[in-house]
C-alpha cells in the first residue's frame, strides 16, 4: 500500500470527545489509517466555545496527544501527526486565540457549522478569521440542510476564500449524499476529503475508499490539497461555479 494520503479530520485522540474512548481504540484506528495508506493525520477533537475554555481544551488535548505520541513511538508506527480541532461555529471565533485551534504550524482552521439551523453571521465571522491570517476549512459541507437547499451559500463562502471538506463516508455510502457531492465537485466547491473517523465500528477509517469513488484527476487534486494543508502550504482552490436553480433543480 502506497503511503500517500493525509487525513485532516478525525476524532482519534483518546478520551477527549465522542471519538476514540481510550488509547487502545486510538491505536486500532491509527493502524487502520496506516493500512489504508495514510502517512499524516491531523487530530481534530471537537471544540465547543460554550462548553469549555480554550485553556481547558488545550490542556486535555496536550495530555491525549502525549499519550498517543508515546504509544506511536513505542510501536514504531511510521506516522506524522499534528494537533488541530474541529471548532463549532460561534460568532465569538475571531475573539479567540486561533493559534490554539488551527492545525499546528499552519494557517488552516477546521470549522463545523450547526446542522439544526442556519446561524447568522457566518460570512462576517469567516471574514474576520481570514483577516487574522487564517484560512477556514468548512467541515463536512454535505451535512448542512440549509446548504443542500441553497448551495449558493457554499459558493459564496468558497468565493470569499474558505475551503470546503467532505467526509469519505458520504461518497462511499452512495445514494443521495454521494449524488449531492458529485454536484458540489462539479461546481468546484469541494477541496478536501477526510474521514471524520470516530470509531472502528460506527464511523471508521475509509479514506482510500472515498478517493476511489472520485474520477482520477479529482482524486489527485484533492489528495494534493490535503498534503498542502498538512504542510501549511497554500492550496489553489480553482474557480468555483455558481449553482443555478433551473426547473426545480440546482444545476
Ligand atoms: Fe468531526
Amino acid at each position: 500500500m502506497k503511503q500517500d494520503l493525509v487525513d485532516l479530520h478525525c476524532h482519534l485522540l483518546p478520551g477527549i470527545d465522542d471519538g476514540a474512548r481510550n488509547l487502545s481504540v486510538t491505536m486500532e484506528l491509527l493502524r487502520q489509517e496506516l493500512a489504508d495508506g495514510v502517512a499524516g493525520v491531523v487530530f481534530t477533537p471537537h471544540f465547543y466555545y460554550e462548553r469549555t475554555t480554550l485553556e481547558e481544551f488545550a490542556a486535555k488535548r496536550r495530555d491525549a496527544l502525549k499519550k498517543t505520541a508515546a504509544a506511536v513511538r513505542e510501536q514504531n508506527l511510521p506516522l506524522a501527526a499534528k494537533a488541530g480541532a474541529e471548532v463549532y461555529f460561534t460568532p465569538a471565533l475571531p475573539t479567540l486565540d486561533l493559534r490554539v485551534l488551527c492545525f499546528a504550524g499552519t494557517p488552516y482552521i477546521l470549522i463545523e457549522l450547526p446542522t439544526t439551523h442556519h446561524p447568522g453571521g457566518i460570512e462576517d465571522t469567516l471574514f474576520a478569521v481570514q483577516q487574522q491570517g487564517y484560512t477556514p476549512i468548512l467541515a463536512h459541507v454535505e451535512r448542512y440542510p440549509y446548504v443542500t437547499e441553497d448551495p449558493t451559500l457554499l459558493y459564496r463562502w468558497v468565493s470569499a476564500g474558505a475551503l470546503a471538506q467532505i467526509n469519505a463516508a458520504g461518497l462511499v455510502r452512495g445514494g443521495h449524499t454521494a449524488r449531492l457531492l458529485q454536484r458540489y465537485l462539479r461546481w468546484n466547491l469541494v477541496h478536501l476529503l477526510a474521514t471524520d473517523a470516530h470509531s472502528p465500528e460506527h464511523r471508521p477509517v475509509n479514506l482510500r475508499a472515498g478517493y476511489n469513488e472520485l474520477p482520477g484527476d479529482t482524486a489527485a487534486r484533492l489528495r494534493q490539497n490535503a498534503v498542502q494543508v498538512f504542510l501549511g502550504r497554500p492550496v489553489d482552490p480553482g474557480e468555483p461555479c455558481e449553482p443555478k436553480y433551473r426547473f426545480g433543480h440546482w444545476v
